[in-house]
């Protein structure tokens, strides 16, 4: 299938183009390298023995998108791009609703006009809000409570009201829990640009020594260790989601909404510990304040994903540990101020 990828350089989307590839589809990317950077394209070559096509386009430019799906023709669209910093999205809310509102719009325009039919969005856990009951199933109440959360739910709100005016579109909304991980060849993985939002690269880089010690945001939840309890899922297991989904709308119409998460909840000092086990590195880590906007804990009911995907995640915490160390390991500057790998053979 020829499937256009946006944001397919970013950390999810660039695990998800290997898979893609490794599949046997034909794959365009669309990216504006915002958060990721060229030398993306070249490690996904040497994983897969394959050019991507690939556009620097911003997606918020309707006649740009339109541009791209008048060359490419695009049967599918897997839209990973847009921006994900909840603390950033509360500074600048408007960047927020213009990139990830106004970039979905125009794809959806362009679909239309090319008649591309099956979308797969990147939805988050994060239109949970805070939940009594785990694990959360796909029905339970929606809340936000930062702009960066508001915009992932007014999106699905828009998919969902898409899928009925055109009922020959399938889409399907995947709520993330909480990725980590790399892939295993150590050739790629998360790359924070500036100052990392989320526990692993935090994590990694005060085990490399590059930060002097992780953050740990608050010790007072109601939790067995008291930290809070998320569920940590592999990037190549959620990557693989990608697949299950875009399979599912190869012969189905209609909006779905599907958790991808492993179903088990893990806490902060059992993920540092399990690291720790792992890399034989210790983790130096201060308990500060809670973070506002955190809840306790959050993991995924899965049954619906399996069930109608015929798809689960299959990594340990262990595998998650040991590949995103190897990438931190080979790679302790990500993607920059380092020579090509063919340069550096060379
Ligand atoms: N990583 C997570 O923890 C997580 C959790 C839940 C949901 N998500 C969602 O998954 C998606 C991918 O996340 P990620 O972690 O890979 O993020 P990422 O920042 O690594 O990737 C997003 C990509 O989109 C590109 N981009 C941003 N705005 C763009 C625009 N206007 N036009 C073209 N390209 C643009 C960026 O350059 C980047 O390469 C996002 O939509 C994010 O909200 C991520």
């Amino acid at each position: 299938m020829k499937i256009l990828v946006t944001g397919g350089a970013g950390f999810i989307g660039s695990h998800t183009v290997v898979e893609l590839i490794q599949s046997g589809h034909e794959i365009t990317i669309a990216d504006n390298f915002s958060n990721s950077n060229k030398e993306v394209l070249s490690r996904i070559k040497l994983i897969t023995g394959q050019e991507t096509s690939c556009y620097c386009a911003d997606l918020r430019k309707e006649e740009v998108v339109n541009r791209i799906f008048r060359i490419e023709r695009p049967e599918a669209v897997i839209h990973f791009a847009g921006l994900k910093a909840v603390g950033e999205s509360v500074a600048d809310p408007l960047s927020y609703y213009d990139h990830n509102i106004g970039s979905t719009i125009n794809l959806l325009k362009s679909m239309r006009i090319y008649d591309t039919r099956i979308m797969v969005f990147s939805s988050s856990a994060t239109v949970y809000g805070d939940q009594q009951h785990m694990p959360v199933t796909e029905n339970a109440s929606l809340s936000v409570t930062n702009p960066y959360g508001r915009t992932k739910l007014i999106l699905e709100k828009m998919l969902e009201d898409a899928g009925k005016a055109y009922p020959e579109m399938s889409i399907s909304i995947l709520r993330y829990f909480n990725p980590i991980g790399a892939h295993h060849s150590g050739l790629i993985g998360e790359e924070p640009q500036g100052t990392p939002n989320n526990l692993a690269p935090f994590l990694m880089q005060a085990a490399a020594g590059v930060k002097k010690e992780l953050k740990v945001f608050g010790s007072d939840y109601d939790t067995p260790d008291g930290t809070g309890i998320r569920d940590y899922i592999h990037v190549t297991d959620l990557a693989l989601g990608h697949i299950a989904a875009l399979n599912k709308g190869m012969d189905h119409t209609g909006v779905g909404t599907y958790n991808l998460g492993t179903g088990e909840g893990t806490s902060v000092l059992q993920l540092i510990t399990a690291f720790e086990e792992v890399t034989g590195k210790h983790v130096p880590f201060v308990v500060t304040d809670r973070r506002e906007g955190d809840v306790a804990v959050s993991y995924a009911d899965t049954n619906k994903a399996r069930k109608e995907l015929g798809w689960r995640a299959k990594r340990n915490i262990k595998t998650m540990c040991e590949d995103m160390w190897r990438w931190q390991l080979q790679f302790p500057k990500g993607y920059k101020n380092i020579k090509t790998l063919e340069a550096e053979k060379r």
